[in-house]
């Protein structure tokens, strides 16, 4: 089999086509450790700013030396906490993401938020930065969830926020985690028909997970499976009437809405991730490079070794790509698939396993293109384990 990651699409120049070209910045802080998050976030008294934005904007002119000539299709700050970032830093990245990379025009640029309303004070700053997408942590509307979730915020801060949020960029999301401790699907129905109401563009909807390491690990139970799928199956039929359908397991979007940086990520294109604990998948010299950097704050800040590298093999990034696009409700496309890899999805694939999901409409094909149905999405593990063994 051959590896051919390195076709353009006529008139781009990034190798990964029109599947874009994505940067992510890790801002590894916050103001406190909710109990179920796994996230490489940390709680500390005193961040050296300085040295913090220096670095960043080290690791930015590092990555340009090597990936010359890329048109950055979108940005994301992600966390952690990047509402604590000063805005001066995030105007700092994003000129000089700006100034060593062709910045599209329409280029995404998303900070991710917590509703306080000292973050909220801060909105203003980062849209002046550049900031045109904000993608606030709101996880509950009732002040007894919130406070079961460790936030720091209450329903009444988090709406503000929202309010807030709308008013000063052109596109916003909120985040929400259901299938709570005790959440009933009358619960639910209710909070997720509010949420609805305030009519986002965006909302990513998360059933809640039991992280190992975490404080809720051991003592908090997930929900049981059979409530987890009447909630999933509630969630889509809402949001469906709500003229926000999932084009991802758990991201709903008007359309027009979806996130072009999240997307890079599903469709596999080339992304490159910067800040402790990022990771990247770059395209060089045809070569698929899977990047990690050191996850502690300290260490990554310290400077040496910051990143590791190694290259997939054809199989890997197949896998990849088969794990990542079935995520989306449109798939894996077939076109994109043949350019990776360099072999049509259905030859890779063809076998007992894929005519088994197949026949239990677990799966479809939509011309070259290979999806999950609604039922497959629900226990997509399941699937990508029969899939990939
Ligand atoms: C990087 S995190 C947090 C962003 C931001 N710091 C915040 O807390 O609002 C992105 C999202 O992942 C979701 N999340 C984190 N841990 C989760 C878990 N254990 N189960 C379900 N969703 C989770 C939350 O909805 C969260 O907003
Ligand atoms: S959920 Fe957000 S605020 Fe809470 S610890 Fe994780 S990254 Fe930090």
């Amino acid at each position: 089999m051959v590896a051919s990651a390195n076709h353009s699409r006529p008139g781009s120049d990034h190798p990964a086509g029109g599947r874009g070209f994505a940067v992510y910045l890790h801002w590894p802080f916050c103001l406190a450790k909710c109990p179920y998050c796994d996230f490489n976030s940390h709680v500390r008294e005193s961040i050296d700013q300085n040295a913090w934005r220096r670095a960043l904007l080290d690791e930015v002119d590092r990555a340009a030396s090597r990936l010359p000539g890329r048109r950055v299709d979108s940005i994301f700050f992600g966390g952690g906490t990047p509402s604590l970032m000063p805005p001066d830093t995030v105007a700092a990245l994003i000129d000089r993401i700006a100034h060593c990379w062709n910045l599209e025009g329409d280029a995404e640029i998303t900070l991710e938020a917590n509703p306080t309303s000292v973050e909220a004070g801060r909105f203003r700053a980062y849209a002046d930065a550049g900031v045109n997408r904000l993608s606030l942590g709101v996880q509950a509307l009732n002040d007894g969830d919130l406070r079961r979730l460790g936030r720091n915020h209450d329903a009444g801060q988090a709406m503000a926020a929202l309010l807030l949020a709308r008013e000063t960029f052109p596109r916003c999301n909120f985040d929400l985690i259901y299938a709570r401790p005790g959440q009933s699907l009358s619960d639910w129905r209710s909070e997720l028909g509010q949420a609805l109401d305030l009519q986002p563009g965006h909302l990513s909807l998360y059933q809640l997970s039991i992280e190992k390491g975490t404080a809720f690990d051991g003592t908090v139970r997930p929900a049981e499976e059979d409530l987890a799928a009447d909630l999933f199956e509630l969630t889509q039929t809402l949001c469906d009437d709500a003229g926000l359908p999932a084009y991802e397991i758990s991201n709903h979007a008007a359309p027009g809405q979806e996130s072009r940086h999240n997307l890079t990520y599903w469709r596999y294109g080339e992304y490159l991730g910067l800040g402790p604990g990022a990771h990247g998948r770059l395209l060089i010299d045809g070569e698929r490079v899977a990047t990690s950097q050191r996850t502690s704050p300290e260490n990554w800040l310290a400077g040496d070794g910051r990143s590791k590298e190694s290259v997939l093999s054809v199989e890997e990034r197949a896998t990849e790509m088969l794990m990542m696009g079935l995520r989306l409700t449109r798939g894996v496309n077939g076109a994109d698939f043949l350019t990776e890899v360099g072999v049509p999805l259905a030859e890779w694939l063809d076998g007992s396993s894929l005519d088994q999901l197949l026949r239990q409409k677990l799966l479809s094909w939509h011309g070259e293109d290979l999806a999950a149905s609604r039922d497959g999405l629900q226990v997509l593990n399941a699937v990508l384990a029969e899939l990939l063994p």
